[in-house]
């Protein structure tokens, strides 16, 4: 964990994450979809701080406050789609509420929010802040609470938030709550383009139910050839043109019909020398792979030009 403390505050970087890997199947009887996914942390970081506060009179709980502090690129306009919670219904204050729920602990928490991962991008924020939130009060508090028991909060609170808790590459399957760890220290760079718009998680699974609604079972959400094992083992290897040939993402063309500007950075991706390129989770965030940092920042350089939203250089967080 990226940690930064002194006496009474604590400071965690909580980093996005971009899905190379996403295959979904049926639905479950809990009305989730089983999927299969493999994610890597990339730089693009919020950070969370927190200040513990302690129970005084032993009957009050103590209060969770939380400050949000936008740090959006100002280049970038966001339309309200993108706007963070800044209250209870922040996954922040979610999470912490939870684990007093669950742990039985009455001391509160001031925790300030810098964000600089849009939401309702596919690229994770919410959740990655959740799982930072855990980890810094599971300090604070003194619960002492190993990986496991933390993990039962965080997949209570969102299907990725359990990826963030174990920190670097993996692959995730169930809902994606259940996590395999792989180590792949070669750092991949990326180009990261965001449009003004987001999308909602819940709104692209329904289009893909609908969409896939008519076709026999045997044919709705047939896995293909490729598999996240074989792309985390080109991962390991660094053979980039194989992970360019297995990146996949059974959400894209759900989330392109229902945001027609998907198609339009696909296809402007499509005409530069990316090794691969994508939607991340269910959108709206698009990335492509590049061979190196120079790479990045001359494709990065083309796609600016487009006017395409918002285009950033990242590399992954290992
Ligand atoms: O778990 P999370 O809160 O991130 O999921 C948001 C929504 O995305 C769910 O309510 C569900 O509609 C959809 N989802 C799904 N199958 C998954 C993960 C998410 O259908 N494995």
């Amino acid at each position: 964990m990226n940690l930064r403390q002194n006496e009474s505050k604590r400071m965690v970087l909580a980093p996005a994450k971009l899905n190379l890997y996403l295959d979904v199947f049926d639905r479950r009887e809990d009305g989730y979809h089983e999927l299969e996914t493999l994610m890597v942390p990339v730089r693009l970081c919020d950070s969370l701080t927190l200040e513990p506060l302690p129970l005084q009179d032993r009957q009050t709980p103590r209060k969770i406050q939380l400050s949000v502090r936008p740090r959006w690129d100002r280049s970038a306009p966001l339309d309200r789609s993108r706007s963070v919670p800044t209250g209870s219904d922040n996954l922040v204050v979610r999470a912490l509420e939870l684990l007093r729920q669950r742990s039985g602990c009455a001391d509160g928490a001031r925790l300030e929010l810098i964000k600089r991962i849009p939401a309702a991008a596919g690229l994770g924020g919410g959740s990655s802040d959740a799982a930072a939130a855990l980890k810094l009060a599971n300090l604070a508090w003194r619960l002492c609470w190993d990986r496991q028991r933390l993990c039962r909060v965080a997949e209570e609170l969102g299907s990725d938030v359990p990826f963030f808790l174990y920190g670097g590459a993996a692959i995730c399957r169930g809902r994606g709550q259940l996590v395999e760890k792989f180590s792949s220290n070669a750092p991949i760079h990326f180009v990261v383009v965001m449009p003004a718009v987001g999308l909602r998680t819940v709104d692209v699974y329904q289009r893909l139910d609908e969409q896939t609604a008519n076709q026999p079972l045997r044919q709705r959400f047939a896995r293909g050839l490729e598999s996240a094992n074989s792309l985390s083992h080109a991962l390991r290897r660094g053979a980039l043109a194989e992970i360019g040939l297995r990146m996949c993402n059974r959400l894209q063309a759900a989330a392109e019909s229902l945001l027609p500007w998907i198609e339009l950075v696909r296809r402007a991706c499509a005409q530069l020398d990316f090794v691969g390129h994508q939607l991340s989770g269910s959108g709206s965030a698009y990335f492509g792979v590049c061979r190196h940092r120079r790479h990045a920042h001359r494709l990065a350089t083309i796609l600016r030009t487009r006017r395409l939203g918002l285009v950033l250089v990242t590399r992954s967080f290992s």
